[in-house]
């Protein structure tokens, strides 16, 4: 008997490539009653008949080995004693289009950015839960297996960009807020600013916007998170933009799960094509998650040795759970005695460009805090609006054909938003 015969067995009404002679979308092998039991449910609410066995990357081989390559392989890695090398024996038997999803025991960041890296799309730690493999079996759609870890989970269609100050004051929310107006005005993208900062956050106030409601809720228990939630607790501004923006107690301290990180950006996604988030420095499993999952990270900072400091840790921050991801500096609040260095030799210390300089020009700021709005609103042909401008263009690429995408979306996506 062949390897694919003994997979693939035509009396069985289940075997969807006995049954109707075509491959399924989906092959998953698991070694284990309960990882069996997440992956047959999960797989089920996404794919018409997902083809679900006992066994490992062995067996994933010889089914590779006869059978057509699913649009989704699982393989389960975790009775192997060389994961990473079974997974790569994997992707060297597979087409282009396969998206593999690994499942094993090490829990280990750089075991997960290696396999990232050689384009597996995805790497489960176990227990499984329901929730990790829906959303991974959603990024398989967004990701193309050549993908690599510099791109990050997000994928080409939505941009996920994080903009995080080195230090207090320095101008992080006013490029946040500014970008996410130029990019949704004027790049015409569906936009969602995100203030993760909970307790000292300033967008809804220098956008004199009520603070929304929800926020904190969703960041503590992902799970109530789905797309009415996230409807309820946006603000819209525009057609285009709408703010998650909250102004917490400061009281309680708050229980960021950093899980929620990956729903909140997931679900927003979903009705957006760009994702702005203001990143606190504080929080850090939120900061560091926050990293994981964007896809551009934007640090701003002011030309002094504290800024200098503290920009060069940020930047071994997302090295250590996102290496590789875009970084662009910004530097901001130059002028006058918040200017140390010049950006030459502040870029010279970091060892990595500062791709822009934001003019200092408190009065124009000022003036559009007094209103309420964003600078480049008010003033978009101000020295300021150009630079913001230059920035937008510069890390936001255009969204992907969104409409071809939704429809095989839709499906996905319902099982992830279930409550
Ligand atoms: N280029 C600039 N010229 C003049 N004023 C600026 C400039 N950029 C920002 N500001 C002003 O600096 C102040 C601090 O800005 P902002 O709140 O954006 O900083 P932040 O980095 O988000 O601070 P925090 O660490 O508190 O979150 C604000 O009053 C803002 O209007
Ligand atoms: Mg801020």
């Amino acid at each position: 008997m062949s390897a694919a015969e003994k997979f693939l067995d035509p009396q069985d009404p289940n075997d969807p490539q006995g049954a109707e002679n075509t491959a399924p979308e989906c092959v998953a092998f698991v070694s284990d009653n309960q990882t069996h039991d997440v992956v047959e449910a999960v797989t089920r609410q996404f794919f018409d008949e997902p083809y679900v066995r006992d066994g490992g990357s062995q067996q994933a081989l010889d089914y590779l080995a006869e059978a057509a390559t699913p649009v989704v392989l699982i393989v389960d890695i975790g009775e192997s004693s060389a994961p990473l090398t079974a997974m790569l024996s994997l992707t060297a038997a597979f087409s282009e289009q396969t998206r593999l999803i690994g499942i094993g025991t090490i829990n280990d960041i750089n075991l997960y950015r290696e396999m990232v890296g050689a384009g597996i799309t995805d790497y489960l730690v176990k227990p499984v839960t329901e929730k990790a493999l829906a959303a991974a079996l959603c990024r398989t759609e967004e990701t193309p297996t050549s993908q690599t870890a510099a791109e990050g989970p997000a994928g080409k269609g939505i941009e996920r960009i994080a903009v995080i100050g080195s230090r207090g004051g320095v101008g992080a929310s006013a490029l946040a807020v500014n970008l996410a107006w130029l990019v949704s005005q004027e790049q015409n993208q569906k936009t969602a600013l995100i203030d993760l900062d909970l307790e000292f956050g300033t967008v809804a106030l220098s956008l004199d916007l009520e603070p929304t409601r929800g926020l904190r809720e969703a960041l503590e228990s992902p799970n109530r998170i789905d797309s009415l939630f996230i409807e309820s607790a946006t603000a819209k501004l525009t057609e285009k933009l709408s703010v998650m923006a909250t102004e917490e107690t400061l009281a309680q301290q708050i229980a960021y799960n950093p899980d929620a990180i990956d729903v909140l950006f997931e679900t927003v996604g979903r009705s957006n094509t760009c994702i702005v988030a203001d990143v606190p420095r504080s929080a850090f499993a939120v900061r560091q998650r926050v990293f994981e999952v964007c896809s551009k990270v934007i640090v701003v900072t002011d030309l002094t040795l504290s800024g200098l400091r503290d920009t060069m840790r940020l930047l071994t921050g997302i090295e250590e759970v996102a290496a590789g991801r875009p970084v662009f500096i910004v530097a901001n609040r130059t002028g006058g005695k918040f200017q140390a260095m010049s950006a030459k030799e502040f870029q010279k210390a970091l060892g990595h460009k500062v791709n822009f300089v934001i003019p200092d020009d408190p009065k124009t700021f000022n003036l559009a805090a007094n209103n309420g709005k964003p600078v480049a609103q008010l003033y978009g042909k101000c020295p300021v609006s150009k630079v913001v401008r230059k920035i937008a263009e510069t890390v936001v690429d255009a969204p992907a054909d969104k409409q071809k995408e939704a429809g095989s979306k839709a499906k996905w996506r319902r099982f992830l938003s279930r409550k």
